[in-house]
């Protein structure tokens, strides 16, 4: 065959087996018999072979998998992934809809949508072209799966449009696919897994893309992460766009003008949810304009305009065998029920935090007792009621100790506080938990190191503070159970790159008392380095308005301890950064850009910035970017082939800049 005979073939064949896989995987409505695609792409794969010069990223072969990643890339969402407020029933829902009315006015409408438990992850699209996947992570940073999505079929190698879009959905796995693939487990004598939303993530996670292919992975989109790029108004013209585009969306989704059809829908899933092929752990009802969307933002850790709806836990009996101690980072001992194990909302659960000693007696918690279980929120196990006419005289009071379990000094309960800590500084089980914490997602987020290494190594003495992490070697790493040359290699990598971690990561990290991971955050911002906090007065710190007494006095006498400062120093000389690194916010009083306080829309092609470097450069001097034109904005910066926000511009009469004014603008300052 000659070299255009060959590339014709090539397309031809890609542009068949991407149709019949759309028509298999996306619409559900295969128009080939199975041996059908598989005698074309054993044709391709073929072709490939003898013509790799034609094999593009965008291939149907690039769906089988096989090449096996040595671990997973961070990536940094330049949109953060965001989570949802929860509504339990009809009166959060009724609230949720009184405080959009408040906001945006009577007339606004909402869509209703199924909330797929699986796993989050975000997709970004080139000229058409799938270049990236990633997971959520912590919502700022996340990893690169992109070769394991690549293999799940209802993800477009390449869209309908060339455009360059970034969109958010839910990946996870039938409850078919979950059935078949937990019996060859169980077969193979292998653990199975809880539930298809494990099963999902634990695919994604897979190293060799191979496995991820065989999983029967899918998709559905829900979100387009940045809409200020498209030309649509509403998220329920979004969803349709996407459907435009080849993506999976879920068409279980429904426009609702009032809440009492929102309430309708709900109660409406509440029956049919069992049915479904797929899991879902509740539904989101999101506000479907785009400017209303605007309008009302963004609390710090989700948006206004949207909430997850939970169905009611499900409760079941089980028997309370016996209640262990543990002691927290604080020294606050906390007392866990271990259950005789039990299936509840898809998992097997077998310890529920008993919290603390008050507890235990309200609830009249004893030991041999049989007790109601359900998971708050779908994912913590808790203790409902006691089963108390159950009991047959053999159950046995608890008493909290009087000493450590851990080190046997003696527990002291503070005032005001109903926990029991122990309060001396050297306890292992507190150095030991403080450690795990240093390393855990949202402080210093060392992959790799999870509590049970921590805690082995903790154990053997190969670490007593959070410095001795980064002084780890191979030889002592590749000693422990289970790790293999590649886990240590990668284990060592993850270590070093996190000394150059943003500051608020640090601090987060120290576990200094009553600082959470926000406050690390707002004072990296405020303070920008480690040396100028540690100098900051009380007064300094209270100025700030999210920080409290409480807090301001723990943070001053943190640093003033010597073993602190000491720690501190140590760190520094191995190089952990102690600087703050992500954006500036320049309060609007501060600034004297134009574009402080303004509404500015941005429309149509930029050729010399990016959408998103042009969005943080006005977000930088105070401006906020809206996704469309309304008679609130106070400016839009008009790019190539601008089209109906440009127009719609001009008929409201806002001003219009060019992209070349809007460079001239930012040089300013
Ligand atoms: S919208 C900014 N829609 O639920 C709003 N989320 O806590 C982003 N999820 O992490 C979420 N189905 O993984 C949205 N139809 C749906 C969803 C959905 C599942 C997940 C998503 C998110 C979590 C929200």
């Amino acid at each position: 065959m000659d070299l255009l005979t060959a590339e014709k073939e090539i397309q031809k064949l890609h542009q068949l087996l991407n149709q019949y896989n759309y028509e298999y995987h996306v619409l559900d409505q295969p128009s080939v018999p199975d041996a059908e695609y598989d005698k074309l792409m054993q044709q391709l794969i073929q072709l490939e072979e003898q013509f790799p010069q034609f094999k593009t990223s965008d291939s149907p072969t690039q769906r089988v998998g096989g090449h096996v990643l040595d671990m997973f890339e961070k990536v940094q969402h330049e949109i953060p992934m965001l989570s949802l407020g929860n509504a339990f029933g009809e009166q959060d829902l009724r609230d949720f809809d009184r405080r959009i009315t408040q906001a945006v006015g009577e007339d606004h409408s909402y869509v209703c949508e199924l909330k797929i438990d699986g796993l989050a992850v975000s997709l970004r699209y080139e000229n058409g072209l799938f270049v990236r996947g990633a997971t959520r992570g912590d919502g700022t940073i996340g990893e690169d799966i992109t070769a394991n999505l690549r293999t799940v079929r209802s993800i477009p190698l390449r869209l309908n449009e060339p455009v360059t879009i970034e969109v958010r959905g839910e990946v996870f796995m039938p409850k078919r696919s979950f059935e078949a693939l937990n019996k060859v487990k169980k077969e193979k004598e292998e653990e199975p897994f809880a539930n298809p939303r494990n099963a999902a993530a634990g695919s994604l996670r897979q190293l060799d893309t191979k496995i991820a292919a065989s999983r029967n992975l899918d998709v559905f989109l829900y979100n387009i992460a940045s809409t200020d790029e498209v030309d649509v108004d509403s998220h329920s013209e979004g969803l349709d766009y996407l459907d435009r585009l080849g993506f999976k969306t879920n068409q279980e989704r429904m426009k609702c003008k009032n809440i009492d059809e929102v309430l309708a829908f709900v109660e409406s899933w509440t029956e049919k949810r069992p049915h479904l092929p797929y899991e879902i752990d509740g539904l989101v009802i999101k506000v479907d304009s785009y400017e209303q969307q605007q309008q009302l933002g963004f609390t710090a850790k989700s948006p206004r305009w949207a909430i997850a709806y939970k169905f009611p836990a499900e409760e079941v009996i089980t028997t309370l065998k016996e209640i262990e101690l543990s002691v927290g980072r604080t020294g606050v001992v906390t007392p866990t029920a271990i259950l005789e194990p039990v299936r509840v909302a898809g998992s097997t659960v077998q310890r529920a935090s008993l919290h603390n000693e008050d507890l235990i007696r309200e609830k009249d918690i004893k030991i041999g007792d049989q007790v109601v279980i359900k998971k708050a929120g779908d994912i913590i196990p808790e203790v409902v009621n006691v089963l108390a006419d159950r009991r047959t005289g053999e159950e046995i009071d608890f008493q909290m100790p009087t000493h450590c379990p851990e080190c046997e000094s003696e527990l002291v309960r503070l005032e005001g506080e109903v926990a029991l800590r122990c309060i001396n500084p050297k306890c292992p089980a507190q150095i030991r938990e403080g450690l795990i914490h240093f390393v855990s997602r949202d402080a210093m987020n060392i992959d790799g190191l999870g509590e049970k290494v921590i805690s082995q190594l903790f154990a053997e003495q190969l670490i007593h503070d959070v410095a001795d992490i980064y002084k780890l070697t191979y030889e002592q790493l590749i000693a422990l159970e289970r790790m293999g040359e590649k886990s240590v290699s990668n284990l060592l990598q993850a270590i070093e790159a996190s000394k150059e971690n943003s500051l608020e990561k640090l601090l987060f990290g120290l576990g200094v008392r009553h600082v959470g991971a926000k406050a690390a955050k707002t004072l990296a911002i405020e303070f920008n380095t480690m040396d100028k906090l540690a100098s900051a007065t009380y007064e300094q710190l209270t100025a700030i308005n999210e920080i409290g007494d409480k807090m301001a006095d723990s943070i001053v006498s943190y640093f003033e301890l010597e073993e602190v400062q000491e720690l501190l120093q140590e760190l520094k000389e191995i190089g952990v950064n102690m600087e703050y690194k992500g954006p500036k916010p320049v309060s609007i009083e501060d600034s004297t850009s134009i574009f402080a306080g303004k509404t500015v829309v941005l429309t149509g092609k930029l050729e010399q910035l990016s959408r998103n470097e042009a969005k943080d450069e006005i977000e930088r001097l105070g401006g906020k970017v809206a996704g469309s034109v309304s008679k609130k904005t106070h400016l839009v910066i008009a790019g190539e082939d601008a089209g109906s926000k440009l127009a719609k511009a001009q008929e409201l009469g806002v001003e219009v800049w060019t992209e070349e004014q809007l460079i001239e603008e930012l040089k300013k300052n």
